[in-house]
């Protein structure tokens, strides 16, 4: 594939980029090496994942030329790393489908940190992209490695997925793994020295205008039950669930939408 590698590269002159036809996982690539010393930021970009990591212990499914997979890794000293992932799934989501030209969207934010593709007010949605983000230890700093998987036209394995799928030429057919990296990487790097000096509340806006699960029945998946009707999220980007017993916060696992009542 025909990576934009130098341009990108003049773009993003503090970021040491690379992109390799094969890795195990470039969340698990970049987080070693930054566990190894690495202290500059880093964007690797993989064409093929041989074990792509999802959230939740699960897989991530991806082929060469059909998705772009990369992580971007950095030290970052927020005050507070809460609503990090929001903000990511924020600013991807405007980049790829920008405010000033979509007005209404259709690519919405599912909390904590997956981009749907929503085909009306009440679905079906569909799984557009997935975004991984890990910390780790690197020396006396704390790095993060953000993932993003970002489904770019159909995957021959669509069928199979029970998020169902959606991908980016449903937006744009133009769109390819390597105009889509161009368009997103240096968002994402600004995103991240914005997340540090002012934390989520930069992004807040931001996320509630794609936020899907606002105003809809959901419940809580993996751990303990809960169901409520989702409030948006608090300053730290933090699921606000209205619940019979009150007002809950959620800070982290999923959520799944309910079906609404039927109304007689
Ligand atoms: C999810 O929705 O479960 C998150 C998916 C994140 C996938 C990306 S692909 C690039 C990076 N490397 C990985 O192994 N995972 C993330």
């Amino acid at each position: 594939m025909a990576w934009p590698t130098e341009r990108l590269q003049r773009a993003l002159p503090d970021v040491r980029l690379q992109i390799l036809p094969e890795v195990e996982s470039t969340n698990t690539r970049l987080a070693e090496q930054f566990q190894q010393g690495e202290t500059l930021p880093r964007l690797l970009v993989a064409e093929r994942q041989s074990a792509g990591r999802g959230r939740q212990g699960r897989g991530w499914v991806s082929a060469p030329g059909a998705s772009l997979t990369f992580s971007l890794a950095r030290c970052l000293r927020p005050r507070d790393w809460s609503g990090l992932s929001l903000a990511v799934g924020a600013v991807l989501a405007d980049a790829i489908e920008p405010q000033t030209s979509h007005p209404t969207p259709r690519l919405g934010l599912k909390w904590p940190n997956d981009l749907w593709l929503a085909d009306g007010a009440d679905g079906p949605w569909r799984k557009l992209g997935g975004i991984l983000i890990e910390t780790v230890t690197a020396g006396a700093e704390r790095a993060c490695v953000v993932g993003i998987g970002l489904n770019v036209q159909p995957l021959a394995c669509a069928a199979d997925l029970d998020t169902g799928h959606a991908c980016v030429q449903e937006l744009d057919p133009g769109w390819r793994p390597d105009t889509l990296l161009e368009r997103v990487a240096p968002p994402l790097v600004a995103a991240l020295e914005q997340f540090e000096r002012d934390g989520f509340g930069a992004f807040a806006q931001a996320f509630a205008r794609r936020d899907l699960l606002r105003g809809r029945p959901v419940v809580t998946r993996g751990g303990t039950t809960i169901e409520g009707l989702a409030e948006g999220v608090d300053a730290q980007g933090r699921l606000l669930l209205r619940t019979a017993s009150g007002l809950l916060r959620v800070s982290s696992g999923e959520v799944g939408v309910r079906p609404r009542q039927a109304v007689d």
